[in-house]
């Protein structure tokens, strides 16, 4: 059996203890054990990897595959020499779906709820009470329709939400309405609540500036549009952002996601009063979930099977 590499940066100790419990029988070269630093990697037909250590791909040129420890592969095409005929196996699992349409309704329901004003005023003692809007008047727009959004575009419909959304190919999803890239202006112009789970790729950066973000409803029953990031930070315009939610074009942002990370301090967001912030936590890969995915992946390969989550190499995800 060949061996693999595991290079994950988000190395923990739950995710060492779920390296040492899996691939039985099979060589484990953990890069973030520094017993495995100076490892010979050439033999090694497989690689585990979150944000790669810049030699890797030419330390292990004899890859048959290579996994993405997340949903994301923008870590990957963006690493230096990424051999461009080896399959990229991508992280799906309902585990990390499942924390994501948590995180997104949560956001959502924050929002509508206004429960950020409400925070403000139990710090004041304040007794009063804001207008509640029903989930059904707020219409929540979902940037990308794969199997993120496609998951929490039902669990918010669920809750009560009018739900459209937008992906590059257009989708038939039962109850919500659906746009292409050709319809984003439609799309924009219906959303009260903008939610982001694109993956990072050319088409995509810088994708959230004020152009996009000025095209959102306004007077709807939020009043002012509010934007939520789970997937990439690089497809926000940083700068444009901040402005919008100064300047009241936007009512107030939940971000998972950051152009730089870990946020550097001195950025304006930490004291933002209308962003909420999570530290890219939105959905964390399962460490067990995520060793079962590959295994079962390599099982199917060295069975003559068909790989699943394949990256689309010509579109970068
Ligand atoms: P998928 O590949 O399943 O879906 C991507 C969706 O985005 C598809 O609907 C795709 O359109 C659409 N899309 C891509 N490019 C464009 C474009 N240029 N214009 C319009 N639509 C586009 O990915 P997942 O749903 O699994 O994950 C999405 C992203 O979420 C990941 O790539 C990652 O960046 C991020 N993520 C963040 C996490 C966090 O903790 N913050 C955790 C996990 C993921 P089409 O359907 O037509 O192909
Ligand atoms: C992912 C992530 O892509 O956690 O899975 O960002």
């Amino acid at each position: 059996m060949k061996a693999i590499i595991i290079d994950l940066k988000f190395n923990s100790t739950r995710t060492a203890g779920a390296v040492e419990a899996a691939f039985a029988g099979r060589e484990v070269i953990n890069l973030s054990n520094p017993e495995h630093a100076g490892c010979d990697l050439s033999k090694a037909g497989y690689a585990l990897v979150w944000k790669p250590e810049a030699d890797l791909f030419r330390r292990a040129p004899n890859l048959d595959i290579i996994f993405s420890g997340g949903a994301g592969v923008d870590h990957i095409m963006n690493a230096d020499g990424v051999p461009p005929e080896v399959p990229i196996v991508r992280f799906v699992d309902q585990t990390l779906t499942t924390r994501m349409s948590e995180w997104i309704v949560l956001q959502c329901l924050t929002h509508l709820r206004q429960m950020a004003g409400y925070a403000a005023q139990q710090k004041a003692k304040i007794w009063s009470e804001f207008a509640q809007p029903e989930a059904k008047e707020v219409t929540v727009g979902v940037m990308g329709l794969g199997v993120l959004g496609q998951d929490s575009v039902a669990k918010l419909k669920m809750m009560g939400f009018d739900v459209i959304g937008w992906s590059r190919t257009k989708k038939q999803i039962d109850g919500i309405e659906t746009f292409d890239t050709a319809g984003l202006d439609a799309f924009l112009a219906r959303t009260d609540i903008l939610v982001g789970l694109l993956p990072l790729t050319p088409d995509t950066t810088g994708l959230y500036d004020a152009a996009l973000l000025g095209k959102l409803r306004r007077g709807g029953a939020l009043e002012k549009p509010v934007f939520i990031n789970a997937g990439r930070g690089k497809s926000q315009n940083e700068a444009d952002l901040i402005a919008a939610l100064a300047d009241g074009t936007l009512r107030a942002a939940s971000l998972d996601v950051f152009e730089t990370e870990p946020l550097p301090s001195d950025s304006p967001f930490w004291s933002m009063d209308n962003v909420i912030m999570t530290p890219h936590a939105s959905a964390a890969s399962d460490a067990r979930a995520l060793m079962r995915h590959v295994e079962t992946e390599m099982a199917r390969f060295e069975s003559g099977q068909a790989l699943r989550y394949l990256v689309d190499r010509t579109i970068g995800y």
